[in-house]
């Protein structure tokens, strides 16, 4: 790739939960495209094999520390580890979560299993917010990112806890994005489409059966869709390219809640 087309040339990214899926596919496209990325997960053996393959092709751009986004001090030391690697934090990308019981059903509602999605995928999203937040405030420019889900925009087939997870992380995102505007901190959040990662293949027992549920669904036809895709979205978000873009939740499912709002209508 030529110097002059990559994105994120001399930037700094975090991206938490980025040993896997999503946010590995990010964490590979962010060093493609110039960046220096610290992964940051709970899973350290795989964090750190996807660290020392990324090595063997780019050399040392990369690094894991172990963080679960859940402990303060565990955010704070990440945060503060990319400061006193690189010199600064350009880009936190919140990405880490976890979808918890699969219980679509209200009568399954149940506190454990409510209140781990609600920590890990709201609350821990909200420390790295906040952390990055400290650093960037003083350079007057910085970017948070946040992997909601097209469960903030699809309603009906997703469990209730990480439903209402998905949602407060539009709300915060929007929130975020006027409370530190003023500080030149852009914040948004893409909301992806179900792809195959290990989370949803975890839940559906088979690689297959994800992508043709994500093909089914989308009202786009022709294009197979994967975490690659989701990447792709956080790198526009996080490059200099969408530098008047804040607040915003990047819908990337090919218009599926759109289908459904209309089936939804239609059969009203
Ligand atoms: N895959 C999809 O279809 C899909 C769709 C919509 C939204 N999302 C969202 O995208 C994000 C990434 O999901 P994925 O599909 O790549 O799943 P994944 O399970 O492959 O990756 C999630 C990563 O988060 C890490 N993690 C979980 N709890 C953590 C904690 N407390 N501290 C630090 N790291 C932690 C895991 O170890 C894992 O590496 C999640 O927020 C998920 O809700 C995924």
């Amino acid at each position: 790739m030529a110097e002059s087309s990559k994105r994120l040339q001399g930037k700094v990214a975090l991206i938490t939960g980025g040993a896997s899926g999503i946010g590995e596919s990010a964490a590979r496209l962010f060093v493609r495209h110039g960046a220096k990325v610290i992964i940051a997960d709970v899973q350290s053996e795989l964090g750190q094999k996807v660290c020392d393959q990324i090595k063997s092709k780019f050399g040392d751009v990369v690094s894991y520390i172990n963080c679960d986004v859940t402990k303060e001090t565990d955010v704070e030391n990440a945060v503060n580890t990319a400061v006193s690697t690189h010199g600064k934090l350009d880009i936190m990308f919140n990405n880490a979560g976890t979808f918890g019981n699969f219980d679509p059903t209200i009568n399954h509602l149940e506190h454990e299993n409510f209140t781990k999605v609600m920590d890990v995928n709201v609350y821990g999203g909200l420390l790295g917010a906040k952390h990055a937040a400290r650093v960037m405030t003083p350079e007057k420019k910085g970017c948070i990112i946040f992997s909601a889900s097209c469960a903030s925009v699809l309603y009906g087939s997703m469990p209730y806890a990480y439903t209402a997870s998905k949602h407060a992380i539009v709300g915060v995102t929007k929130n975020l994005a006027v409370d530190l505007g003023e500080h030149g901190i852009r914040v948004n959040c893409i909301s992806p489409a179900i792809v195959a990662t290990p989370m949803t293949i975890a839940l559906f027992h088979d690689e297959n059966i994800v992508n043709h549920i994500a093909s089914g669904a989308a009202s786009l036809k022709g294009v197979k869709v994967g975490a690659d895709d989701m990447a792709e979205a956080a790198l526009f978000l996080a490059s200099d390219e969408s530098k008047f873009v804040s607040g915003l939740n990047l819908v990337v499912d090919g218009a599926a809640h759109l289908r459904n709002a209309a089936s939804a209508s239609a059969s009203a």
